[in-house]
């Protein structure tokens, strides 16, 4: 059943090429057609959005009104979010019209309900715009890092969330586990050269780049209205965001949404293999020089691995649930 409120209030909204607009559209800073190939991802695949699924059940979270997704990219998560979501509806969203049609793309096959899926432009920072207590669910999947005014987007994310609902985050990048990884790559070309291994100019780039980029990341004195990558997060700021807007944040460190699915229990894969997929994934580096570090950084990343062999850590990125409390 579609909830009457969503539907009048999308009623209200102006199209735009087959779209409804929240914010005006902006594209992606980098190119939205080959964004999948850069991180490796093939055809669509329901486990991100399934294993959030289970993990709101799990947590007994009320998902009895719609959904928001905020920055869909190219619907990585919004594929099996919209197979299991057990609300009316689901809102689709991300400023970038190129990746909306993208998403689109996915659904191309019959929905067992193709009411309930619906597309709209919206840039984070016009998120004060959408009405109060409107959602149950506010999904997100790498994207809070891109938005500028953070404090702002958890008020209007608090304000239009339904008590009982939730915001859950997954694949944010956390402050001290990259602040790590960029440590450790310091140590590239000192122990490449000690072993006789030149690194070529292509490499120096890629390395700088890296670092340059969690610096850039980490620091909280320059400007980034115009960058696309804004922010590295510690467990504690996203804590006292949550508290000073009435949410409770549970942290689920490392984990990923697929985790929650079947036939998987959540499991972290290690700092070395996060930092090579990183590397290889993010940041570009070619399987040359990978396989340089791989061989020549093996003690520093054991060490590290071997320091978490009990646990979950360093943290460098999870999934954040953060729960306003049902009315009383
Ligand atoms: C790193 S991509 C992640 C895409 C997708 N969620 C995924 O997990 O593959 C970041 C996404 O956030 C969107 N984005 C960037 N700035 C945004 C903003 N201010 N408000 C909403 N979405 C934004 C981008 O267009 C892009 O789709």
């Amino acid at each position: 059943m579609p909830s009457a409120d969503f539907t009048s209030w999308t009623k209200t909204l102006p199209q735009w090429h087959g779209l409804l607009r929240i914010s005006p559209e902006r594209p992606y800073a980098h190119a939205e057609d080959l964004y999948d190939a850069q991180y490796g991802v093939g055809t669509a695949e329901p486990e991100e959005g399934q294993g959030l699924c289970i993990l709101l059940q799990q947590q007994a979270v009320d998902t009895s009104g719609p959904a928001l997704e905020i920055g869909c990219g190219t619907g990585r998560l919004s594929y099996g979010l919209a197979r299991h979501y057990p609300g009316p509806d689901f809102l689709v969203t991300d400023p970038s019209p190129t990746f909306l049609r993208i998403t689109q793309n996915q659904f191309v096959e019959p929905q067992p309900d193709a009411t309930r899926l619906h597309f709209a432009l919206l840039n984070a920072d016009d998120l004060g715009q959408l009405p109060e207590e409107m959602f149950s669910l506010i999904a997100m999947r790498s994207t809070l890092h891109h938005i500028l005014q953070v404090e702002e987007f958890f008020a209007s994310c608090a304000r239009t969330l339904r008590p009982g609902g939730a915001i859950a985050m997954g694949a944010e990048p956390v402050e001290a586990g990259y602040v790590l990884m960029a440590a450790v790559a310091q140590a590239i070309a000192p122990t490449l050269k000690a072993a006789g291994v030149t690194m070529k100019p292509a490499w120096q780039a890629q390395l700088t780049n890296f670092t340059d980029t969690v610096q850039f990341y980490c620091r909280r004195d320059l400007v980034k209205v115009t960058a696309e990558d804004k922010h590295l997060f510690t467990t504690h700021d996203l804590s006292d965001l949550a508290q000073s807007h009435g949410l409770h944040l549970k942290y689920f460190p490392n984990a990923t949404f697929s985790d929650f699915a079947p036939p998987e229990a959540p499991e972290f894969e290690g700092f070395s293999v996060f930092f090579h997929t990183y590397l290889k994934y993010c940041m570009q580096f070619d399987e040359e020089f990978l396989s340089e570090i791989r061989l020549h950084l093996q003690s520093q990343l054991k060490f590290i691995d071997e320091c978490y062999s009990s646990h979950v850590g360093p943290a460098v990125t999870g999934v954040f649930l953060f729960r306003k409390p049902a009315q009383q």
